[in-house]
C-alpha cells in the first residue's frame, strides 16, 4: 500500500491534496459534497485585518477552458474568521491553511500576528492577487518587495509561511528565490493570469473591473512549466496549482516538482473533485510502485 503522507515545511498532511484559496470558502459550502477528513489540508479564502467588500459586479465570467474572476478578495475580516471558520474546520481531521491578504505590510502583519495564537497549521500569504489595486500584487511583482514582505510576516508568524506567487511576471524563479531569501518555508503557485473579455454586443468589458484573473484547465500548461522551473530553483517545498481538474493533472504537477497540489476552479464544476484526486493519486502510486509521494516528486528532469 502506498504511503500518501507528505511533509510540507514540518507539517504532516495525510495526502498531498488541498483546496485553492477562494474556490472552497472555508469548507462549509462544500462539506455536504466532500468529506473534509479526506483532504491533506483545507486552504481558506483570503482573509484581511478588516472586512473587505470586494469589487463591483459582474465579477466572474466563463472563458474558453476556464473562468475569469475579479472578486477582489471579499472577506469578512479576521475577527469573524477566527470566531466562525476556525472552529468549523477544527471539527475535521485535516490541516487548516489560512490564506492572508492585505493592502500594506502592516495589514498582512496584523493578520499574521492575530493568527499566531489560533489553532491553524499553516499560513499562505497572497502577494499575487491581480484584482485588487493594493491586493498584494505590488509585492508579488517586485523581488525586493517580495523578500521584504516575507521577512516582515516571518517576524510575527508562529506557523510555517507559504508565499503564494503570481504568474504575471517575466521570471517566476526570481520571485521564488526572493521569498526563499526572505525566509519563506514553502512557496505556492500559480495564482491567476490577468485576462480580459469584451462583450461584442454591449461593446463593453464583461467584468466591471475590466480585467480579471484567468483560472481553470486553460492555464494548466503554464502552471506546470512554472512549477517545474521553481522546483528546480529553490530548496523549499512547492505547492502546485493552476487548472488541476483530475488526478492525472495532479500527478503531472507532482512529477514536475510539486510536493503537494491545490485544486481551485474544478471545485465549481465538480464539488467532490478533491476527494477523487486524492484517491486517484493513491491508485497511481500503487499501480506504479511508488512507496511514498516524495519518490515521485520532481522525477521528470
Ligand atoms: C473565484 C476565485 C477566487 C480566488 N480567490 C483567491 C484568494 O482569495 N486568495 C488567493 O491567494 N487566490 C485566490 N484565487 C486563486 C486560486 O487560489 C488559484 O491560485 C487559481 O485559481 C489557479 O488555480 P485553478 O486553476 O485550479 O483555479 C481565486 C481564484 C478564483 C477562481
Amino acid at each position: 500500500m502506498a504511503d500518501t503522507r507528505v511533509n510540507i515545511a514540518g507539517v504532516e498532511w495525510k495526502n498531498p491534496v488541498t483546496t485553492a484559496s477562494g474556490t472552497f470558502g472555508s469548507g462549509a459550502e462544500f462539506c455536504d459534497f466532500v468529506d473534509l477528513n479526506k483532504l491533506g489540508a483545507v486552504t481558506t479564502k483570503g482573509v484581511a485585518n478588516v472586512p473587505w467588500e470586494g469589487n463591483a459586479t459582474p465579477r466572474v465570467a466563463e472563458v474558453y477552458g476556464g473562468m475569469m474572476n475579479a472578486v477582489g478578495l471579499q472577506n469578512p475580516g479576521i475577527d469573524v474568521f477566527c470566531e466562525r471558520d476556525i472552529p468549523f474546520l477544527r471539527q475535521y481531521d485535516t490541516n487548516i491553511i489560512v490564506n492572508v491578504c492585505g493592502r500594506s505590510e502592516e495589514d498582512y502583519c496584523e493578520v499574521v500576528e492575530r493568527l499566531a495564537n489560533e489553532d491553524v497549521d499553516m499560513l499562505e500569504i497572497n502577494i499575487s492577487c491581480p484584482n485588487v489595486k493594493e491586493g498584494g500584487i505590488a509585492f508579488g511583482q517586485n523581488p525586493k518587495a517580495a523578500e521584504a514582505i516575507t521577512k516582515a510576516v516571518k517576524k510575527y508568524a508562529k506557523q510555517p509561511v507559504i508565499m503564494k506567487l503570481s504568474p504575471n511576471v517575466t521570471d517566476i524563479t526570481e520571485m521564488a528565490r526572493a521569498v526563499e531569501a526572505g525566509g519563506a518555508d514553502a512557496v505556492s503557485l500559480i495564482n491567476t493570469l490577468t485576462g480580459m473579455k469584451i462583450d461584442i454586443n454591449r461593446r463593453q468589458f464583461v467584468l466591471a473591473n475590466k480585467t480579471g484573473g484567468v483560472s481553470g484547465p486553460i492555464v494548466k500548461p503554464i502552471a506546470v512549466r512554472m512549477v517545474y522551473q521553481v522546483a528546480n530553483a529553490v530548496a523549499i517545498p512547492v505547492i502546485g496549482m493552476g487548472g488541476i481538474s483530475t488526478w492525472e493533472d495532479a500527478v503531472e504537477f507532482l512529477l514536475a516538482g510539486a510536493s503537494a497540489v491545490s485544486v481551485g476552479t474544478a471545485n465549481f464544476f465538480q464539488p467532490n473533485v478533491t476527494e477523487e484526486i486524492a484517491a486517484g493519486i493513491e491508485a497511481y502510486m500503487d499501480k506504479n510502485g511508488f512507496g511514498t509521494v516524495a519518490d515521485m516528486v520532481g522525477i521528470v528532469k
